[in-house]
């Protein structure tokens, strides 16, 4: 078992950014991405840190679960835990932005008039967590594309300072959100593996793999 002994920090699914005590804002992740990669590791012998958004889904049998809901909450989180790690992957699907405030009551209709929410940007939990990094620590981030996919990619990858990013083109079918397949391109600062559609399990097996075989190179 590859990573026994090590401790790895899984962050999955969505935010949710509240409008008011019955609404919120947030996106189509259904954790299922980020659990396949908490089983992955947990397989390969590690110790496993699950911070997840809100989902349907059950966390796999020896996950440490931490459930959060917004992207303040996984910024506090990933703080928390991700000096333990040797390993953080970062597949969750934050929020970019929240509403500026967050009404006490149920918003109410207006009457015919138009409303506006204004939203603040919210922090890079991302690039926070880069910021942090140890040099013994692997770093894996995501990319979820809808155009330019390696350039943006190429580009998530240095600002947030990680090792490896595995970009997915959302707007291919089965890949991306809420399908149990995945098309993915993986990306270091110097190597680059394209890969075909396949089950997110077998992905994240090839992605756990990849951040050991990163991790190795670091300690050696
Ligand atoms: O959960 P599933 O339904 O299985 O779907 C899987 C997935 C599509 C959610 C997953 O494969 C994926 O692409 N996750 C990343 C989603 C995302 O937020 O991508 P991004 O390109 O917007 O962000 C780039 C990276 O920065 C990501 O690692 C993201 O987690 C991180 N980020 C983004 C915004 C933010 N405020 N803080 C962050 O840390």
């Amino acid at each position: 078992m590859i990573l026994t002994g090590r401790t790895v920090v899984v962050t999955a699914g969505p935010t949710r950014e509240r409008l008011d005590p019955v609404r919120y804002i947030s996106n189509f992740s259904s954790g299922k991405m980020g659990y396949s990669i908490a089983k992955a590791a947990l397989d390969m012998g590690a110790r496993v840190i699950l911070i997840s958004g809100p989902v349907s889904i059950p966390a796999p049998e020896g996950a440490e679960k931490v459930d959060i809901e917004s992207t303040l909450d996984l910024l506090d989180a990933a703080l928390k835990f991700a000096p333990e790690a040797d390993i953080v992957i970062q597949s969750a699907a934050p929020a970019d932005y929240r509403p500026e405030s967050v009404s006490p009551v149920k918003m109410k209709k207006k009457g015919g008039d138009d409303m506006v929410i204004r939203l603040v940007e919210n922090p890079d939990v991302a690039a926070t967590i880069g910021k942090n990094k140890r040099d013994d620590q692997v770093f894996v981030v995501f990319a979820a594309e809808t155009n330019d996919v390696i350039d943006n990619a190429k580009g998530k990858l240095m600002k947030k300072n990680a090792d490896m990013i595995v970009a997915n083109d959302v707007t291919k079918p089965g890949a991306g959100f809420n399908v149990d397949t995945n098309i993915a391109t993986i990306m270091t600062m110097e190597e680059r593996f394209d890969y075909p559609l396949m089950s997110k399990t077998e992905l994240a097996g090839i992605i756990v793999e990849k951040a050991f075989e990163l991790l190795k190179g670091k300690n050696a």
